[in-house]
């Protein structure tokens, strides 16, 4: 399965917006994917405060990365970077296997830039998590000009961006795991005697 992460906690949020967007987009691809989203997630993390020994509440989330065949992070930016909550997220994630061969593609979304700053940041850690990190990202400018009152896009090139980048990440992580080198494969592996 394939998991969404909405990268901030605002409520209304137009990340929000953009991932349920996202989704179905995959569903329409045949694929199964959920959103992880860190507004409902945020109480759980605020009461764990021991880094690698989550919480009951928090355990079901860092296990859907855990066992996901590809990440889709969409992230907002703020303040030049990723929202807090989305780096205080990925420095609870057990390491090195939530992120080692896990493919992973990146969605922006903001105002002038359309979120290039934090995008690029998080490629830097995917990359020194050892991630397998999906070239192609999308950049969405001006979002809550794009939106409409449903939370749809309505900028046909974003759209087209959006489901070309879905179509190339689902052949991305359907190689990796054929040949058995993506996270999940390495995993099981190891368990093996
Ligand atoms: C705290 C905060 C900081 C922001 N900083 C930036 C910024 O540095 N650059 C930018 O282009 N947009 C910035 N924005 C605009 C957001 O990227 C834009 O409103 C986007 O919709 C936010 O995503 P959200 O609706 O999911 O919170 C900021 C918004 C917030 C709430």
């Amino acid at each position: 399965m394939k998991y969404i992460i909405a990268g901030t906690d605002r409520p209304d949020s137009n990340t929000l917006k953009v991932s349920k967007y996202i989704q179905t987009i995959y569903q329409q691809l045949g694929e199964t994917v959920e959103i992880i989203d860190l507004k409902e997630m945020k109480t759980h993390l605020h009461q764990d405060i021991h880094y690698g020994k989550p919480s009951e509440g928090l355990k079901p989330y860092l296990d859907k990365v855990l066992g996901s065949d590809g990440l889709i992070v969409v992230s907002p930016e703020y303040n030049g970077s990723m929202p807090g909550i989305l780096k205080y997220f990925i420095d609870h994630l057990k390491f090195p296997e939530s992120f080692e061969f896990r493919p992973v593609c990146f969605v922006g979304l903001g105002g002038m830039f359309g979120a290039l700053r934090p995008v690029e940041h998080l490629q830097q850690i995917f990359g020194y998590r050892n991630a397998y990190v999906y070239p192609e990202r999308v950049f969405i400018m001006g979002v809550h000009k794009i939106l409409n009152a449903e939370g749809q896009p309505q900028d046909e090139t974003i759209k087209q961006l959006l489901l070309k980048q879905a179509q190339g990440f689902q052949k991305f992580t359907q190689a990796l795991s054929s040949f058995k080198i993506d996270a999940n494969a390495v995993i099981e592996k190891k368990k093996q005697p």
